[in-house]
């Protein structure tokens, strides 16, 4: 594993890898690394030659400072952690990524118009200009995301259509603690207490698929009131949609593929979760 830092370096350890020819795959991460990330990385190098992996706390993508500050910074654990799974890991400082300054400006139209857009503004702009700007040095034939950022992999599939970027994006299965909970970095900010409630989450999404009904109204209204039933989870929205297009709809009939996606505060920790019903 060669752990390289400057843009330079990443180039130059790219052009090696490409000259010796077999695809590339590529985890773009921002560290505070989980068996989540892992499983990305063993697909990655399942399917390809090469992996590379970068950890990267893009500062861009965060609308709370806060958040920003707290986020859980983990380096050398990560590095141990994925070790014996990648070949070149990036880790620049943010001096380095934005050397050049983030003026990009995306339109990713009603996908961001949705869920984490109207709550987190600014945030796919900087997941947009970050991830272009990785794929653009990293140059991999797949990149791999987890479904757990629904929303994220909607919008870098836009990004990349809109780019003409060549990569494919390889959206991988949410990784799961047994008690369900879906694994995030930010679930190390959870306390034991907050941590055992936030379960209650991916058990209540679940038992929302079995309702006998398929108004999203009716569906909606189970999981606001079931989250509100436990003292620590504050919902913050539950949106069921169109798989494809991320619009709302209004019953379960309305679309092919419908996931429901949701925010819930655990405290003061803002996590994501999503479920498919269809
Ligand atoms: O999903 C993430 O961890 C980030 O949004 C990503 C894709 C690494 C961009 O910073």
């Amino acid at each position: 594993m060669q752990l390289v830092t400057t843009i330079e370096e990443l180039k130059n350890a790219m052009a090696q890898i490409h000259a010796a020819g077999g695809s590339v795959g590529f985890v773009p991460t921002m560290g505070a690394l989980h068996e989540g990330h892992l499983s990305l990385l063993k697909r990655s190098r399942n399917e390809n030659k090469f992996s590379v992996c970068s950890i990267f706390v893009n500062p861009t993508q965060f609308n709370n400072q806060e958040d920003l500050v707290k986020y859980p910074r983990t380096l050398e654990a990560d590095l141990q952690l994925i070790e014996n799974y990648v070949d070149v890991v990036f880790a620049p400082s943010a001096e380095e990524v934005y050397r050049e300054p983030a003026t990009e400006q995306y339109d990713f139209g009603d996908l961001e118009k949705v869920m984490e857009g109207p709550s987190r503004p600014g945030h796919f702009n900087g997941v947009g200009i970050i991830v272009r700007r990785l794929l653009d040095w990293v140059q991999p034939d797949r990149a791999y995301f987890g479904e757990k950022d629904f929303q994220q992999i909607a919008i870098v599939k836009s990004l990349v259509h809109q780019c003409h970027i060549q990569s494919e994006i390889v959206p991988c299965p949410i990784v799961r603690e047994p008690s369900g909970l879906a694994l995030s970095s930010r679930n190390k900010r959870l306390s034991e207490d907050e941590r055992a409630k936030a379960a209650n989450i991916y058990r209540i999404l679940r038992e929302s698929t079995e309702l006998n009904t398929t108004r999203v109204e009716d569906i909606q209204a189970f999981v606001a009131k079931e989250i509100a039933k436990v003292d620590i989870l504050k919902l913050e929205y539950y949106a069921i949609v169109d798989g494809e297009t991320l619009q709302p709809i209004r019953d379960l009939r309305d679309a092919d593929s419908v996931v429901g996606c949701i925010a819930v505060y655990a405290g003061e920790v803002r996590l994501i979760d999503n479920i498919r019903y269809k």
